[in-house]
């Protein structure tokens, strides 16, 4: 993912925008570069591929010097990670921008625009905005309505932030899909595609708003195209505590968090269950009403949260006997969908900037759903501010771009929504102070959990030559097996896949044999047994067996089979545990994983 940086000051910006990349470098990214006007008023521009220190090694090599500049981290989308396609992106020596998102129409305005004589020197589809705006600037003279004007010619997401050359005391950012922050200075100001970028240099945020546009100097910040209301009264002062920015003494970002998942349980359930009972009001004022008149749920989320919402429709369809549809937001949001009366409609995401899912969301106004709720890690996201209710994670700022503990704490916050939503449609009191007792343990089973480390290691050395493995569960775990492949594919970048154990036979089990690892999570519930009866298939042909069970199941009549025992667990909580212990194994497991784990 990209990320974006700009500062207009008194002092020289240079070392800002270097050091707000490198916090920003969490996101993943293949190239850099900034551009600075220096006091001539030209704007000198420094790109580099790869690490953010191979760009501050050309800029220490250069020494440039600036009041006000942009800055860029790229993850290629249109065109290799090569030095030309990396951003900042100049127009004639005067227009230099910065963007994060996708252009959809950058073809046709690239052709219109080589038409009028411009010279096009990459392959990316952000270049077209930096001519776009040059031309039409230079047609209306101001530099706001230039761009502007150029927004409006625009289809598809992006952050962008913009400079002049004729101007040079101010930077211009704008928003459409992909977030974008003005960090509020004294004496200096700020903009960022994430608050984590600027923290060293101010705590006081505004969180733009779809469509808006801000003009800054380093005395002055003015939003335009959106609420009327004063830049003052809209910034937030982020606690200090939000500042994540730091692995400590843990070797990367993901295995910090990791170990950061007991206390984001608790602080996800802290004020949210009572000794016996779940506290609905924690879903905000108007969930009595929504959670009574709900006949039916729809979920919509990608990639790792859309997972947690297959756990969550086990949960919601056992505790409130009502219909549950979970759905990949980027499908959901292009077919026509036929929406049943009272249906809630939910999104899942970590950052709730995702931008097929703040899509659904935006959609699903229109479409006659009973209310929207979202859960979500980041407070002030896009998607927060749009839904009708919201419930936080509580997870702390993610910074692994593996989700992990922002996995677990969704979990968490989707059992208890289950359970209040369960209240109003015949949760029994005994099941729910089952429940909740359950809940209340699960801080310190997942410490318990983390005991199981050195075995994990262990697994983890045995996958280093595999090419494939094979994840497996039933019922609630067989969304919990999909996830565990999805997060071995993108750590370690062996080809994995999770499969409900139950469909082996019709096909899959073709691919089992020697050199396949199957990894089957198969604590004891009421299809245990059946989950074994596959896993013998599984051992019929060869396949090496890694188990996640607990004390009560046996399996020590199977061959070539390794057992992980787990901490005793509540069937309808285990699957938070389970993930837990997933995501442990990952961060050791890749022979090819370091590239990612550096970071
Ligand atoms: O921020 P979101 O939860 O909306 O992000 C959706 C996915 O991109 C995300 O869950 C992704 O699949 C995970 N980070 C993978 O570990």
């Amino acid at each position: 993912m990209c990320g974006i940086v700009g500062a207009a000051a008194e002092r020289n910006v240079v070392g800002i925008l270097l050091e707000g990349l490198q916090r920003l470098e969490y996101r993943g990214y293949d190239s850099a570069g900034l551009t600075v006007m220096n006091a001539d008023q030209h704007i000198k521009r420094y790109r580099a591929v790869g690490k953010v220190q191979a760009l501050k090694d050309t800029c220490h090599a250069a020494a440039p010097v600036g009041t006000i500049g942009i800055a860029h981290t790229r993850w290629a989308t249109h065109g290799k990670p090569t030095q030309n396609n990396a951003h900042p992106h100049l127009s004639c020596e005067a227009v230099s921008l910065v963007h994060n998102g996708i252009i959809e129409n950058h073809e046709a305005l690239r052709q219109e625009l080589t038409e009028q004589g411009y010279h096009f020197e990459s392959e990316t589809d952000t270049e077209v905005m930096a001519h776009l705006i040059h031309h039409l600037v230079a047609a209306c003279g101001d530099f706001r309505q230039g761009v502007s004007e150029a927004l409006t010619r625009l289809e598809g997401a992006y952050a962008i932030a913009v400079q002049h050359r004729d101007f040079p005391d101010r930077l211009i950012g704008a928003r459409q899909g992909s977030p974008l922050v003005v960090g509020l200075g004294i004496g200096e100001n700020f903009i960022a595609s994430d608050p984590q970028a600027l923290r060293p240099v101010t705590d006081r945020f505004i969180y733009l708003e779809e469509g808006e546009l801000v003009e800054l100097t380093r005395s002055e910040v003015s939003i335009f195209g959106g609420r009327e209301t004063s830049v003052a009264s809209r910034a937030v002062t982020l606690d200090s505590r939000d500042d994540a920015a730091d692995k400590g003494a843990f070797r990367h970002f993901m295995l910090k968090e990791i170990y950061e998942q007991p206390k984001a349980i608790r602080n996800t359930l802290q004020g949210r269950i009572g000794k016996t009972t779940i506290l609905s009001q924690a879903f905000g004022v108007e969930a009595g009403l929504l959670f009574e008149q709900a006949e039916s749920v729809q979920i919509v989320a990608c990639g790792t949260s859309y997972y947690s919402g297959l756990v969550a429709r086990y949960w919601v369809e056992a505790l409130t006997g009502l219909t549950c549809q979970v759905e990949i937001a980027s499908e959901w949001r292009y077919r026509t969908v036929a929406v049943a009366p009272n249906t809630l409609f939910m999104t899942l995401s970590q950052s709730g900037e995702t931008a097929d899912t703040l899509a659904a969301l935006r959609q699903s106004k229109s479409l006659g759903y009973l209310g929207s709720l979202c859960i979500c890690n980041v407070p002030n996201s896009s998607l927060v501010r749009e839904s009708d209710l919201s419930l936080m994670t509580e997870a702390g700022t993610e910074i692994g771009v593996a989700s992990t503990k922002a996995f677990t704490t969704q979990l968490a916050d989707l059992l208890m929504f289950a359970m209040a939503l369960g209240k109003y449609h015949g949760l029994t009191p005994e099941l729910e102070s089952e429940l909740v007792q359950a809940l209340h343990d699960l801080p310190m089973r997942l410490e318990e959990t983390l005991e199981i480390n050195e075995q994990v290691k262990a697994w983890a050395e045995q996958f280093t030559n595999k090419d494939h493995a094979l994840f497996l569960g039933r019922g609630l775990h067989y969304p919990i097996a999909m996830e565990g492949a999805l997060k071995l594919k993108e750590i370690s970048y062996i080809h994995a896949e999770g499969y409900p154990a139950g469909e082996l036979k019709h096909g899959p089990l073709a691919l089992v044999d020697e050199q396949m690892p199957v990894v089957c999570v198969a604590p004891t519930d009421e299809l245990l047994e059946k989950v074994k009866s596959n896993l013998q298939e599984v051992a019929a042909r060869g396949g090496a067996l890694y188990v996640f069970t607990d004390h009560q199941a046996d399996f020590s009549d199977f061959s070539d089979t390794q057992v992980i025992i787990l901490p005793p667990l509540h069937p309808m909580v285990a699957p938070i545990a389970i993930l837990f212990c997933r995501c442990n194994c990952s961060p050791t497991m890749g022979k090819r994983s370091d590239v990612l784990l550096e970071i």
